[in-house]
């Protein structure tokens, strides 16, 4: 298969470039630098869909970044990085002499309410009560092509667990100093996946054809809360983790609205995921923060 992968650069990206040229595929990413194997925005816009059977979007600003302020200007680029480079594949679909055969959209399980003892799955209601789940439900409609005769899988991850990026490259280094410790209260869920099940569940979704519709990419193990990530982290790393992060610090750091992310969680169960059939890797969090760590 020939994919195409917008945002392919980044910390999901490369996982799942890997796998797929482990499995046969060729990769092509859609970047704003120029480089091989890859093509620009602009020329994507310019041009046209290159010939190719699937297409995959894992572009967006990196939401998490601590040293950006949590401002306009930056939740304008949040937004906007997503909306536009779905916008841009989506009608480059539409638009190609031969439409390929899959088109997979990676957004978030924020568009599920956060809550202490609410339980989802890719039926569930949301999508509608806040900045980030209003994202996801415009993120998602952007993708849709509907009648389309391209296959169209949206996969809602969970936080992505993996060597060299996403949250855990700065949690690292504290919980290793063995200051590490619960987020806020600790009691919020944390809904997780390993890196190489999202690149695995993205996969499968390309490549088996009965497959669309939406996919929670999480663990299928969706008690873990806050606290419990903390003590399996540090266990991880044979260190201490008594030393809580007060919500009023994720606050400060990250504002008050993107602070959320941290201090509220939702326990989301991959209810879809499993009945196609794919196989995880890592379903246990002791499992998968060893390797990650190792
Ligand atoms: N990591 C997680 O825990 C997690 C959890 C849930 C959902 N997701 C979603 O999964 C997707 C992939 O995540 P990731 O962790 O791999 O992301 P990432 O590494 O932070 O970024 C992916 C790529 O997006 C492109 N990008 C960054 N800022 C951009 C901008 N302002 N405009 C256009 N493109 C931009 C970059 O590619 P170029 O520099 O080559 O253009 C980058 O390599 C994202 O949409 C993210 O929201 C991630």
């Amino acid at each position: 298969m020939r994919v195409l992968v917008g945002g392919g650069t980044g910390f999901v990206g490369t996982a799942l470039t890997q796998l797929l040229r482990a499995r046969g595929h060729e990769v092509t990413l859609v970047s704003r630098q120029p480089g091989p194997s890859r093509i620009t925005w602009d020329a994507l816009a310019k041009s046209g869909l290159p010939s190719c059977d699937a297409v995959v979007n894992l572009a967006g600003e990196n939401i998490l970044n601590p040293l950006r302020r949590w401002n306009e200007t930056f939740q304008k680029e949040v937004v906007q990085s997503r909306l536009e480079s779905t916008q841009m594949l989506a009608k480059a679909i539409t638009e190609a002499p031969q439409p390929p055969q899959a088109w997979v959209l990676v957004t978030g399980v924020a568009y599920y309410r956060p809550s202490l003892t609410a339980e989802y799955d890719e039926d569930s209601p949301g999508g509608d009560f806040d900045f980030f789940s209003n994202l996801v439900t415009r993120w998602e409609a952007a993708a849709r092509l509907p009648g389309h005769s391209t296959r169209q899988v949206v996969v809602r991850s969970g936080v992505v667990l993996g060597r060299g990026g996403g949250a855990i490259g700065h949690m690292l280094l504290p919980f290793r100093l063995g200051l590490g410790g619960p987020i806020g209260s600790g009691q919020q869920f944390f809904p997780w996946i390993h890196i190489v099940d999202l690149a695995g569940i993205v996969a499968h979704a390309l490549e088996a054809n009965h497959v669309q519709g939406i996919l929670n990419g999480v663990a299928p193990a969706p008690t873990t809360t806050n606290a419990d990530f903390a003590r399996a982290l540090a266990s991880a790393l044979g260190r201490p983790a008594f030393i809580p992060l007060p919500s009023i610090v994720v606050q400060a750091v990250f504002g008050r609205e993107r602070a959320i992310m941290l201090l509220e969680g939702q326990k989301v169960v991959p209810r879809r995921t499993l009945a196609t059939g794919y196989q995880y890797s890592f379903p246990e969090l002791g499992a998968a923060l060893k390797e990650v760590v190792a």
